[in-house]
């Protein structure tokens, strides 16, 4: 290592977000993001679009993050990259990127999991050491709530049985006519609205284990829109914050209820749904009554980025551990 705070330069590639990063310790020297817009006239994400895209930008990215860090490539002590779960022609051109550097400069290289990334982030800004947390990972492509014992201790108590709750804001959001992501656009829609207006199903709340189900509820809000006549603004603004209500507090309550069962004095919630200002304010009053604490992480590590992958990785790093440059991309990672 070429210093005490090794330099980590991380790739993320998973699904339609083009992130290179660098952090040295815990600072975070760069983090560049390109998102891609092409994807909104159809309606998601297209595969071959997406690794075009990356293949595109990655390479100004990794000029613009190293020129930023104030370093040279040779000074990077570790190469990593998301190797799943994903898009298998998106991680494909990062973790081949990272491992092109890694090879080339004769540095590790780190295989990182995207949701560990997303588990991990809330802890950033810490020391590195992971509390014990149940933690709640929400996302476009993942509703999951993990039992974590410690980094790299991970076990899986439920998880969403069809859609992820972002999925779900996408795809209510396009029935709006609202732009994509749907998420920040139903959430400023909702600002105005009446969320008691709409009396939407919350669907496995008492299903007694850890799961959710979004489809019933996405369901839901198209027979209600079909029902309407006309949506005016205030409707639109209605219909939006009764949806968003009802996602969060399934949300809120099976995570309390899972913190409770795993007698958690911790929760941390992540992923890109963790931006919403409602779930965040429910989640933290929530977590006041039950005397648990809350973690999450600033709304730029939410959503997609190569800083959640950098600080995994450089975790796994300080632990001894290190990937095989032949280790393959795995588009179905689990995390436990
Ligand atoms: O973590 P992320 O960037 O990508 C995945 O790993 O899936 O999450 C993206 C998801 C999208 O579905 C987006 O609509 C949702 O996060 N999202 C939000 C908000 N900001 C982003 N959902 C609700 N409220 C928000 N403010
Ligand atoms: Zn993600």
């Amino acid at each position: 290592m070429s210093s005490v705070h090794p330099i980590v330069l991380a790739i993320e590639t998973s699904c339609d977000e083009t992130a290179v990063a660098i952090l040295r310790g815990n600072e975070l020297l760069a983090s560049e993001v390109a998102s891609q817009t092409e994807h909104q006239a159809y309606g998601g994400v297209v595969p071959e679009i997406a690794s075009r895209n990356h293949l595109l930008h990655a390479p100004h990215l990794l000029e613009s993050a190293v020129k930023k860090a104030g370093i040279e490539l040779g000074e990077v002590d570790a190469f990593a990259a998301t190797a799943g779960p994903g898009l298998a022609s998106s991680l494909m051109i990062g973790a081949s990127i990272a491992k092109g550097l890694a090879l080339g400069f004769a540095k590790p290289y780190l295989a990182i999991n995207h949701l560990e990334g997303h588990l991990l982030s809330p802890f950033f800004t810490g020391d590195f050491e992971i509390e014990p947390n149940v933690s709640l990972i929400v996302s476009g492509g993942h509703t999951l709530l993990v039992d974590v014992r410690g980094a790299n201790e991970y076990r899986i108590l439920g998880r969403t049985v069809d859609d992820a709750a972002g999925e779900a804001f996408d795809k209510v959001a396009k029935m709006l006519s609202l732009g994509y992501p749907g998420g920040p656009e139903i959430e400023r829609c909702a600002l105005s609205g009446d969320a008691a207006r709409f009396d939407f199903p919350r669907s496995m709340l008492d299903s007694g284990d850890h799961n959710f189900s979004f489809s019933g509820l996405k369901t839901a809000v198209r027979y209600q829109i079909a029902k309407l006549a006309a949506i005016s603004d205030d409707i639109r603004h209605d219909l939006c914050a009764s949806f968003q209500r009802a996602v969060v507090e399934v949300l809120v309550k099976k995570t309390l209820r899972a913190a409770r069962e795993c007698g958690a004095k911790l929760v941390t919630v992540s992923g890109g749904v963790s931006c919403n200002r409602v779930l965040r304010d429910q989640m933290s009053d929530a977590c006041n009554r039950a005397g648990v604490k809350l973690l999450t992480a600033v709304p730029e590590l939410c959503t997609d980025n190569a800083a959640m992958i950098a600080f995994a990785a450089s975790l796994r790093l300080n632990a001894g551990f290190e990937s095989d440059v032949t280790q393959e991309i795995d588009p179905n990672l689990a995390l436990a």
